[in-house]
């Protein structure tokens, strides 16, 4: 399927499968290497965050745990810049180290929120796991350390990530091709 029907919106093929899966394993390998002996807690940032979480999570060798949060801060395709925290953490998180798996980061503003969330509970250390950052888009400086892949700042679908709730399910990743 090179071209999708999300609603009213057409996409086409940007990133296939192949591909998003080669980007996971470099992120996983970093990650078995950089935080070994840490057993972190990897924090999935619902809902966008549910195929990377999986695919990762299937290649991380070392031991870990993993939980899940819900944000909010977007309607239909442009940042609404209003984060709101809809289901909190149930996991202590003082003293771990923690690994935020998100699927995008477009302006920064969501993690930004996040990062100060998490800090109020004094963890000893939280890294950043983006499958995909629009560097251009970036309002706010963040330490990105495990981006598996870098896109232009054209709206996107598939592999978690969706429109208006829709186009979540594909497990390639598209681009609208129309308004
Ligand atoms: P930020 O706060 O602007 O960085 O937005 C981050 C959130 O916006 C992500 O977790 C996604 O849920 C959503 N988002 C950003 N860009 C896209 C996109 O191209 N397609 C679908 N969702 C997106």
């Amino acid at each position: 399927m090179s071209t999708i029907k999300v609603k009213e919106k057409q996409f086409a093929i940007s990133i296939p499968e192949a591909e998003i899966l080669t980007a996971v394993q470099r992120v996983a390998d970093a990650i078995n290497h950089d935080l070994e002996g840490k057993e972190p807690l990897f924090l999935s940032v619902l809902n966008g965050a549910f195929m990377f979480t999986a695919d990762l999570m299937k290649r991380i060798t070392i031991p870990c745990e993993v939980s899940f949060i819900k944000l909010s801060s977007y309607e239909g395709t442009s940042s609404t810049g209003q984060v709101r925290q809809l289901m909190g953490l149930n996991q202590c998180i003082k003293g771990r180290t923690v690994v935020i798996v998100e699927d995008i980061v477009d302006t920064g503003l969501t993690m930004q929120k996040l990062l100060e969330l998490l800090q109020a509970q004094e963890p000893a250390e939280v890294h950043i796991a983006t499958l995909l950052l629009k560097p251009d888009k970036l309002k706010v400086p963040l330490h990105i350390e495990y981006a598996a892949m870098q896109i232009p700042n054209d709206f996107i679908v598939g592999y978690g990530l969706d429109y208006d709730g829709f186009g979540r399910n594909y497990k390639d990743i598209y681009t609208v091709i129309s308004d």
